[in-house]
């Protein structure tokens, strides 16, 4: 095969073939339209390839460095926009192999030995999959940085905590924030690990047996990386799965997906926040959109649209989990279609990410809206009963008594702290003026002080955890 040959993909497999691809299988077929995106991957896990090859005297020093040569022309080439994708060459291994053998000759020729695109394509992902991990960890770290500082400036502040949407306890508005660190710290705890499984080599596994060259399949990891904790080469040990596996791509896309149903129920808090009837935080208008017939409006269209992608990154999993389903070992070009989702997926939740950190940083807290609301929903009914227990009532009855009260309280259309004394005492006669104590706001949320509760010196004591975790 002469080098200008390997223009065409049709005359780049073999002499077999006796009729070209049409234009539309072309199409139907080719991935370089996207998978181009892993060029840094291919070129990197080449020459990785290319140097092992060469330390087993399998390839010349010669070709070696003309290999070397040719990649950094390549390199500078893509990086310039000059660098020419061809459909023709169907995807970006294709592609750079052929621009290598233009430049080089003869030894871009020979780099394809002992592997198949089959392993490299599965090198690339993982490669360029991990070092995405990688950022999307350090955006959740900078997230959780600036959640932890919002709570950390409204520890004190009182926001009515719900359950089925209805005022249930006082809680600090800051505690409420930490519940979503604790998520996305889950989240950063599951990405690390899924990026564990992620990081180990295909390379080697060649189409799908192995390779009769005696490759040595740990420097090659040694050289990408590719090595756990204690510095031992992760190579995967069964040449058949390593071509064929994408757990990693599926087990990505469940983390993500974790992590953007996250974004989705604090995007839905915020949207309900901000609407007239909580009234209780304001977004920056940055975040949002006014409306081309309403003039008085402005819709939180961040978090909005967060809760909408979160549907697609989900339907990405799902695709990837049906992608897999009915494959035969070991490779197969339904594999192909693994790349699309998990880009998509890994920019949205980057772009997420990085948006969030912004948004919540410039929330504006309204703390009175958020401390009437919780007075008018009995938030500290739970409190009174606390209370005659430890008069000695047994909880159950405790509960029967301040039921009663709350009845008479919403009667009234009053709180349960403002019942005089005397009514109060009628409910029990063990009820002293100490109870007022207990029943305001302030005292509810003080006395939460277990570890993992409301009280704003727990709430404190998060927050430090927190920062010394984060660095
Ligand atoms: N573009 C292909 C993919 O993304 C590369 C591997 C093709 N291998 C093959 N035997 N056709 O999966």
């Amino acid at each position: 095969m002469s080098t200008n040959q390997l223009d065409k993909k049709s005359e780049a497999w073999s002499a077999l073939f006796s009729e070209p691809m049409s234009e539309l299988v072309k199409r139907y077929t080719a991935s370089v339209g996207f998978d181009q995106r892993l060029w840094k991957a291919d070129i990197t896990g080449s020459l990785a390839h290319a140097d092992m090859l060469c330390a087993q005297g399998i390839l010349g020093t010669e070709d070696h460095a003309f290999i070397v040569r040719g990649m950094a022309q390549i390199t500078a080439e893509i990086e310039a926009g000059t660098f020419e994708w061809k459909l023709d060459l169907e995807d970006v291994h294709l592609n750079i192999e052929a621009r290598l053998t233009t430049l080089v000759g003869d030894a871009g020729k020979r780099l394809h030995t002992g592997r198949s695109r089959n392993d490299q394509v599965a090198t690339d992902v993982r490669l360029w999959l991990r070092d995405e991990i990688a950022a999307l960890i350090e955006l959740l770290a900078e997230l959780q940085r600036v959640l932890v500082g919002v709570a950390d400036a409204n520890a004190e502040v009182i926001l009515p905590g719900f359950t089925h949407l209805q005022v249930a306890q006082p809680v600090s508005f800051g505690h409420h924030l930490l519940a979503y660190v604790e998520m996305f710290a889950r989240d950063a705890e599951r990405l690390l690990d899924v990026r564990r499984r992620t990081n180990r080599l295909p390379l080697g596994a060649a189409a799908l047996a192995g390779t009769s060259y005696p490759l040595d399949r740990e420097r090659v990891a040694r050289t990408l990386g590719m090595v756990d904790a204690d510095g031992r080469a992760c190579v995967c040990q069964n040449s058949l799965d390593a071509v064929s596996d994408r757990d990693f791509a599926m087990e990505f896309a469940a983390a993500a997906s974790i992590c953007m149903i996250h974004f989705s129920r604090l995007s839905e808090e915020l949207v309900l926040w901000m609407s007239q009837s909580f009234g209780f935080i304001d977004l920056a208008d940055r975040f949002c959109t006014g409306s081309s017939i309403m003039p008085q409006k402005k819709n939180p269209d961040v978090p909005e649209l967060a809760r909408g992608k979160t549907g697609r990154v989900v339907g990405h999993l799902m695709g990837l989990l049906m992608l897999m389903k009915g494959q035969p070992l070991a490779y197969n070009k339904d594999n192909q279609e693994d790349k699309e989702p998990l880009f998509d997926t890994v920019d949205t939740l980057r772009d997420t990410l990085r948006i969030f950190c912004e948004l919540v940083a410039g929330i504006t807290v309204k703390p009175e809206a958020m401390e009437r609301a919780a007075l008018r929903g009995y938030a500290t009914a739970t409190d009174l009963a606390d209370y005659l227990v430890k008069k000695g009532l047994p909880f159950r009855d405790a509960h029967e008594v301040v039921a009663h009260a709350v009845k008479l309280a919403i009667q009234q259309g009053c709180d349960l702290s403002a019942l005089p004394l005397d009514v109060l005492r009628g409910f029990h006669a063990g009820i002293g003026d100490d109870v007022f104590a207990v029943l305001s706001l302030r005292g509810s949320l003080n006395a939460r002080d277990v570890l993992g509760g409301t009280a704003p010196n727990q709430v404190r004591a998060q927050v430090a955890r927190h920062r010394a975790r984060l660095g």
